[in-house]
């Protein structure tokens, strides 16, 4: 949150530096104050006794009553500012008009990109915003299961989701991350087991590598090249995936497979790690995730799979190649 890359998050930055330094004040004056009445009051005590002792001064009175209630004020206007620059009002065809639907679930996050077509989970792309007066691309957020928080520190303010509310958020990343340094977050709402494995990642890309990436994954039919070599036959995984129970929960545009209760699996090559940033994606990863999730990630719903290893391979091979 010290490395702002939006406008709203800047804002939110600002005041969290402006409460801390004003917040230094105080703590310096009280403690400072504190320290020289113990030393000085302890000096004295030891020649005269008990200090005179006073109740009812107007003035002291007034004083411990005003500085605070001018502190509050000098937090509350600023607060109230950032509230609103920081979280710009929706449409009121914000439903209609989000630009990413962003869904969360036990344990991993989907994203679809309504107006592309597209879907994808764990990875977020968006496309660098310009740095005008605009709000940048409006964000709705819901959850198919339980509560779940999601917050990019780097991006914007922390937003709860919930299984019957539709919330609404702007984000406007206005830099683009390096290759391989995503903007990283996490879930920041207690939602089970593994609550601490709903990792964020966010890649900001300029316009044209974003509607590159939008374009590739609209690919609908997978490449299926049978390559026979050691790990595995491409072809014959697909058959493996489109065989097994894998097909009642995962998706893959171009095949039969469309349930979208588990992540969506086209494309799954090219994201960097698995089970929602547990383990890179590997495939000796793969396969061990494919085997047994749940020893990797315990309270998975996923159930593991004991294929011969000729279908694992497969299978793998298949999943990796779908970049
Ligand atoms: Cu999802 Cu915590």
């Amino acid at each position: 949150m010290f490395d702002p890359i939006s406008p709203h998050e800047k804002d939110i930055s600002d005041l969290f530096i402006f409460v801390l330094i004003l917040g230094g004040v105080v703590f310096s004056l009280v403690s400072g104050l504190l320290i020289y009445a113990l030393i000085t009051g302890r000096r004295r005590s030891r020649q005269q006794g008990l200090p005179p002792q006073v109740s009812g001064n107007t003035k002291l009175e007034f004083a411990w009553t005003a500085a605070p209630a001018a502190l509050l004020i000098a937090l509350f206007i600023p607060t109230v500012m950032v509230m609103n620059s920081s979280d710009p009002a929706k449409p009121a065809n914000a439903n209609a008009a989000a630009d990413v639907v962003i869904i969360g679930h036990q344990w991993w996050w989907e994203y679809q990109y309504p107006k592309q077509g597209v879907i994808t989970a764990n990875e977020l792309h968006l496309p660098v915003q310009p740095a005008d007066n605009s709000n940048g691309l409006l964000i709705h957020l819901k959850s198919a299961d339980v509560q779940h928080d999601f917050w990019v520190p780097a991006l914007s303010r922390k937003i709860d989701i919930y299984p019957d509310k539709d919330n609404y958020l702007y984000f406007k990343p206005t830099t683009v991350t390096p290759q391989g340094q995503p903007l990283v977050g996490a879930c920041a709402e207690y939602c089970g087991a593994q609550h601490a494995w709903m990792r964020i990642n966010v890649i900001v890309q300029s316009q044209a590598d974003f509607d590159s990436w939008i374009a590739s994954q609209k690919v609908p039919q997978a490449k299926t090249t049978a390559t026979n070599s050691a790990q595995g036959d491409p072809v014959r995984g697909e058959q493996v995936f489109l065989n097994n129970t894998c097909i009642n929960c995962h998706a893959i545009s171009g095949t039969t497979a469309n349930s979208n209760i588990a992540p969506n699996l086209t494309h799954l090559g090219s994201r960097a790690t698995l089970g929602t940033g547990i383990i890179e994606n590997t495939p000796p990863n793969l396969k061990r995730w494919i085997t047994d999730p749940n020893a990797i990630k315990p309270g998975l719903r996923m159930p593991g799979y004991s294929l011969s290893q000729q279908d694992l391979n497969d299978l793998v091979a298949y999943l990796e190649e779908q970049k």
